[in-house]
């Protein structure tokens, strides 16, 4: 074989290198480096176990940025007691692989005595965003993904972050504290990415068994209603939580938990929607817990 297509062959084929750090002063080492470079840096901040929706936000960093920082860190400060801290799934080596196919640069994999050392006692508390719907069900989670968000952003200083959709409450409270405490950062979020027949992808799905997936479609099924009579005209916050209501007892075996329609920028309960109000849904499937929401214009996407 010549010696150019040979060269030629060896550059086609050459593998991206992620870097996997578990440790602070080297991912701030690399993030300088990257820095001094003049890099843009996006961080897309994950709890790991990969599925396509976090696929899609590693894509959305890309197309963000230079470089991209994914974290890994099972936050335990966001689990209240009884919740699922400890099956949480995880599989790192399937991650790694993951990420390094879709071309991360680096993934940071921190303990949680990194994250926390002995005498951390500092928390960043949401504002009355975070006060109802899953701040009700879940009491302190968002205060626990703000202190975590918070350090993360101190450690890699990136200039945009991206969030999933599918968690609309936390991107709300995420932009806010950005605003509030004066962060440099963009927040762009990443419409929710579904299975075919409709449910959000989450990691927590694979709790579920088949009788149960099939029950979890009463969420999405209760938002493209709510969709539906959007686009049929309906323009009040009662009548589309009625049209919902109709489909989840119709499904029937879905425990809701609330049913909430607000602004998108303040998390609070509207009386008549329009384009961007939110339409979020939470509910139990046997012993796991779903939230989705779609924004009324859009729909399911
Ligand atoms: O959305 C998540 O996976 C988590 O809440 C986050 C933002 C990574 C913080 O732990």
């Amino acid at each position: 074989m010549p010696a150019d297509i040979r060269m030629r062959n060896t550059a086609s084929t050459k593998r991206h290198v992620m870097h996997v750090t578990t440790q602070v002063p080297e991912l701030q080492t690399w993030i300088a480096g990257r820095r001094s470079a003049g890099d843009r840096i996006a961080l897309v901040p994950t709890m790991g176990y990969f599925h396509d929706g976090h696929l899609a936000l590693i894509d959305e960093a890309r197309r963000q940025a230079g470089k991209v920082v994914v974290s890994s860190f099972v936050n335990p400060l966001q689990f209240g007691p009884g919740e699922d801290l400890d099956q949480y799934p995880r599989d790192d080596e399937r991650d790694r692989q993951l990420a390094e196919d879709r071309g991360v640069d680096l993934l940071f994999r921190p303990s949680v005595a990194i994250m926390y050392p002995p005498g951390s006692e500092i928390h960043v508390v949401p504002g009355a965003a975070g006060a109802d719907w899953e701040g009700t069900f879940r009491p302190g989670h968002f205060e626990g993904v703000l202190t975590v968000v918070a350090k993360l952003f101190h450690l890699v200083a990136p200039d945009v972050a991206c969030f999933g959709q599918k968690d609309i409450q936390q991107a709300t409270l995420v932009r806010q504290m950005v605003r509030d405490l004066d962060w440099n950062v963009d927040i762009v979020v990443v419409p929710t990415v579904r299975e075919p027949d409709g449910l959000a992808l989450s990691s927590r799905n694979v709790y579920l068994s088949e009788s149960e997936r099939r029950q979890a479609l009463g969420l999405s099924g209760a938002l493209a209603e709510a969709h539906r009579a959007w686009r049929a005209g309906e323009r009040t916050a009662a009548g589309v939580k009625a049209r919902m209501q109709s489909h989840l007892d119709a499904v029937g075996r879905l425990e809701i938990e609330y049913i909430a329609v607000v602004d998108p920028a303040r998390f609070q309960p509207v009386a008549a929607v329009d384009d961007e109000t939110v339409v979020a849904v939470a509910g139990r499937v046997g012993r796991t817990r779903l939230i989705d929401n779609i924004v009324l214009s859009r729909g399911l996407g």
